[in-house]
């Protein structure tokens, strides 16, 4: 068998965020290759620069926040264009900002909306049929929300974040007789990528990522909530069914 025909390959929507680079850390130091999805260039250079290398990476650009861009994504892996994938990691994400309700103008709120809910719901609308028609039993679909969406310190986020919530839940249900292990990743505390990490003494994403590679190895976590509260959680997991 070619080592192509043996190789996994994650598609990561946001991968060039704090939560993305973790992920794709995740797959590389898990031996998978990444399609990973960026706006342009300069976001495609941020991950290399973050990552290291671009060994393992594919990278593809699409407009993730259209309600048509993951879909292209998908339409041109059909076509053999772009290489196949078995895993779909998601953690496309707008302002973390304390702007209080009062001053949230319309603008704001259907931007981040777009950005941190419609955006992850259409990459797992317009990519869980291709995983279904694969039938491939070791397919799993992640998603990385926050508790902001409990805790409500930060009424932006934390509004989208919450509705995440149910759309998790839906898929966890859908799916819990698929091939597919949809997981949501329940993150209680910062995470950046590492350079900015050290600067903030806040958590690094190269340590984040261990949980992604726990959830990949572990057929055992399916349509659960992986919680993530403090570094312990990071070493082994804490996962229960969501419903
Ligand atoms: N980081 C944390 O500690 C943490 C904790 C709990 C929950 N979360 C959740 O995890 C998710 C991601 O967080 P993050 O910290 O990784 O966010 P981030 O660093 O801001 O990354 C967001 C990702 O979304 C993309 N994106 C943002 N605006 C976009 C736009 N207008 N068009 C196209 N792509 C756009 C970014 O692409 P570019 O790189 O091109 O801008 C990036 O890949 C969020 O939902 C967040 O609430 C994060």
């Amino acid at each position: 068998m070619s080592l192509e025909a043996i190789m996994e390959t994650v598609l990561v929507i946001g991968a060039t965020g704090n939560i993305g680079v973790a992920a794709v850390t995740a797959a590389l130091r898990s031996k998978r290759n990444v399609l990973a999805v960026v706006r342009n260039q300069s976001s495609a250079d941020k991950l290399v620069k973050h990552i290291g290398s671009s060994e393992g990476i594919t990278f593809v650009e699409a407009n993730v926040l259209s309600d048509s861009g993951v879909k292209s994504v998908v339409d041109q892996v059909q076509a053999g264009k772009l290489p196949a994938f078995q895993h779909v990691f998601s953690s496309v994400g707008g302002e973390y900002t304390t702007t209080p309700l009062p001053e949230i103008s319309t603008e704001q709120l259907r931007r981040n909306f777009n950005i941190s809910f419609e955006a992850n719901f259409f990459a797992y609308r317009d990519t869980i049929r291709y995983l279904l028609e694969k039938k491939n039993p070791i397919s799993t679909w992640t998603i990385c929300t926050g508790s902001q969406g409990d805790v409500a310190t930060h009424a932006v986020p934390a509004m989208t974040q919450g509705a995440l919530f149910p759309f998790t839940k839906a898929a966890a249900r859908e799916n819990e007789s698929t091939n597919i292990r949809f997981n949501e990743i329940y993150l209680s505390f910062r995470v950046e990528v590492d350079t900015d990490a050290v600067q903030h003494d806040v958590t690094k994403a190269s340590d984040f990522g261990n949980v992604y590679e726990m959830i990949l190895a572990n057929p055992e976590v399916r349509s659960s909530r992986v919680r993530v509260d403090d570094v312990d959680d990071l070493k082994k997991l804490k996962y229960e069914k969501k419903f």
